[in-house]
């Protein structure tokens, strides 16, 4: 079982933008497969490629509870195509371990993607999907969640996270 790295914010590699994925062959389902441990091994219940260093527009949610099974979703190549409503809720990121904050999300969103087959999926979502998705596909567009908070609050944690991660 391969564990991959999460680069922790505020890493310049968070920001960069991920490319679409156009082979959906047997070394895209290994990539998925290892984030897949990856976030299940940190206890997320999300993870974007960009988060290991990998730039492709690739993310996973699994919002399954601790006595349920296992229900991995994998979105590839998505495009949000309408969103509606505005909800303020508190997320956190394995990226910036320890920080839980309040941020806006729209609260409906239609979407558009591919899964790891490359088949083409239409679906809207609310709830806590809705907002997992925007916060995994802002990732893959080299944005992380603490960057929607103020200027003072994102020194304050990035203070915070350079004391328990070293600079490289
Ligand atoms: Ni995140």
């Amino acid at each position: 079982m391969t564990i991959l790295d999460i680069l922790h914010y505020p890493d310049a590699r968070l920001h960069l933008k991920a490319q679409n994925v156009t082979l959906f062959d047997s070394k895209l389902k290994e990539l998925i497969n290892n984030m897949a441990n990856t976030m299940y091994e940190n206890n997320g219940i999300g993870l974007a490629a960009t988060q290991v260093n990998v730039q492709k527009r690739i993310f996973i949610i699994d919002l399954s509870k601790n006595d349920e099974p296992r229900n991995l979703i994998t979105f590839i190549n998505l495009e949000i195509l309408e969103k509606s409503g505005e909800v303020l809720s508190e997320e956190g990121c394995l990226s910036v371990p320890g920080i839980y904050e309040k941020v806006y999300r729209s609260e409906t969103i239609k979407v558009k993607f591919q899964d790891e087959n490359g088949k083409s999926h239409q679906n809207e979502y609310k709830g806590l999907m809705s907002i997992c998705i925007q916060h995994e596909n802002d990732h893959l567009d080299g944005k992380v969640f603490v960057e929607y908070l103020s200027n003072l609050k994102q020194n304050f944690i990035k203070k915070k996270l350079k004391k328990i991660f070293k600079p490289e």
